[in-house]
């Protein structure tokens, strides 16, 4: 262990020495268990005499800040307090002066996902992780982790690694139709980092972001902690009411082709008035396409990245669902003038994704592993989408309606009752060991457009989920 001791070479070292020791322990720098280095270590490394390190050593052995046992040698103390630096004897901490910015007052708490899995799992968007191939993704996880295949001991280019890169432009192609090449990727953290690097790249505090009303949560605590104004847009049965956009908006944020959280498509009409909007006004649309991968009966829609002529959308995915949030690898295919501001962005926020992940996911991809776990996940949640979708007209009829949809891995029900209180609904599940999560939760406004739940199948097998619809059943209103 390094400890960061500096003795001035004059008067009581051995007090110097206990008294650097004890501020470390108190201060939490060195943990409970930790071992010190042997007192000829210590006073080789100090250029003391040993005997000052051992005499340093018994007093903190005799205050009880560290014990010795035979063949580990001198340890800190299991029953220490660790209560920040200690201060100097009649001095008060001062009150914090450090000026935080009021928005992070303001913003929600992160989420707390520590909570055992839940009896009945309706959460939205969650993968089977019991279905992912652990074995195939630890040994391409493993294969890079050699000193050959980490590269020069440089950091790595912050656009992405080049193999994934070009895995990705593959993927989407192949199974999204969008009009891409290895140079318009830049592989991100996961969407939301893909969201942020857009918006710090184009928009300036105090700038008009549209968002989908409901929509994804995330995005809007993003933009709102950047000093952006957010505004929410209706969203109906075609998907954003286009004609509701604000004029002066300078980015908007959709998700046409699974709504989240309707899990409706937006029509073909509707995104191509979006474009003309966009090119009309010059604002940027950043398309979420987050589950897509998942579909099951029907002809997907052309993404509006294809259908782009003017260089307007910046298309964001995600391997969160087709593999696992916790990879938190994603991608942003950006049209050209944006590719330097992009990769700047990266660069300063966390100089590239971390690179052996990237380089097992590219090889992941390219020796057909992700192609066959997307086939096994397709039969997978298929059958479950299949069998929610019937049980839900039997289960809901005439209390709450599903609405359509043929992709990703949920659906959501909704009340044509104003007074429908889906988040009560979602708290007397969690009362009963369940999760599932209302259409309030997501509103953009303070009177929620629409109320329901949200429910999602990718953690809920087809044996559990007519008991978990009978409990819903059995709440209802
Ligand atoms: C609409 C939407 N976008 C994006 C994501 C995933 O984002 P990330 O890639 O940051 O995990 C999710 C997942 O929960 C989502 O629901």
């Amino acid at each position: 262990m390094d400890l960061r001791i500096e003795l001035d070479g004059r008067g009581d070292l051995a007090g110097q020495l206990y008294r650097q020791i004890v501020e470390l322990v108190a201060g939490g720098l060195l943990r409970p268990g930790e071992v010190l280095p042997s007192s000829r270590e210590l006073a080789g490394r100090l250029s003391v005499s040993r005997n000052t390190v051992a005499a340093a050593y018994e007093r903190l052995f005799a205050e009880g800040f560290v014990q010795t046992r035979a063949g580990v040698g001198t340890f800190v103390s299991h029953h220490v307090e660790q209560a920040g630096p200690p201060l100097p004897a009649g001095e008060s901490r001062p009150p914090r002066t450090t000026r935080i910015r009021p928005v992070w007052a303001e913003l929600a708490e992160p989420p707390d996902l520590s909570a055992a899995t839940p009896r009945f799992d309706f959460r939205a968007g969650i993968p089977d992780v019991r279905a992912f191939p652990f074995g195939a993704w630890r040994a391409a996880v493993a294969d890079q982790l050699r000193a050959g295949a980490v590269g020069s001991g440089a950091h790595g280019d912050p656009a992405g690694d080049p193999r994934l890169r070009a895995a990705v432009a593959r993927h989407v192609a192949v199974s999204r139709s969008v009009r891409c090449g290895f140079e318009d990727v830049l592989i991100t953290s996961g969407i939301q980092q893909a969201i942020d690097l857009i918006s710090r790249v184009l928009l300036e505090p105090g700038d008009v972001v549209a968002v989908e009303d409901p929509g994804y949560g995330p995005p809007r605590v993003l933009f709102r902690s950047q000093g952006m104004r957010v505004v929410g847009v209706p969203v109906d049965g075609e998907g954003l009411v286009v004609d509701a956009l604000p004029d002066d908006a300078r980015l908007v944020y959709v998700t046409p082709a699974h709504q989240f959280p309707l899990g409706i498509p937006m029509s073909t009409p509707r995104r191509l008035a979006l474009l003309e909007w966009a090119a009309r006004t010059g604002a940027t649309i950043i398309e979420d396409d987050y589950d897509s991968e998942f579909r099951f009966g029907g002809r997907p829609l052309e993404p509006l990245q294809s259908l782009d002529r003017q260089g307007s959308v910046v298309y964001v995915g995600s391997f969160s669902k087709v593999m696992l949030p916790t990879i938190r690898l994603g991608f942003a295919v950006a049209p050209e003038p944006l590719w330097g501001a992009l990769r700047k962005a990266k660069w300063v926020a966390d100089w590239h994704s971390v690179q052996p992940m990237q380089a097992a996911l590219a090889s992941f991809i390219d020796d057909g592993r992700l192609a066959r776990h997307l086939r096994k996940m397709r039969r997978i949640y298929a059958e479950r989408h299949h069998h929610l979708q019937a049980a839900l007209h039997s289960t809901f009829d005439g209390v709450l309606r599903p609405l359509p949809s043929l992709a990703g891995l949920h659906v959501s029900v909704v009340s044509d009752d104003p007074g429908f209180d889906d988040l009560a609904m979602a708290r007397r599940a969690e009362e009963l060991g369940g999760e599932v999560m209302a259409l309030t939760f997501h509103s953009v406004t303070d009177i929620p457009r629409v109320r329901g739940l949200i429910l999602g199948y990718g953690a809920l097998p087809v044996e559990q989920m007519d008991e978990a619809l009978a409990v819903l059943r059995g709440h209802l209103p």
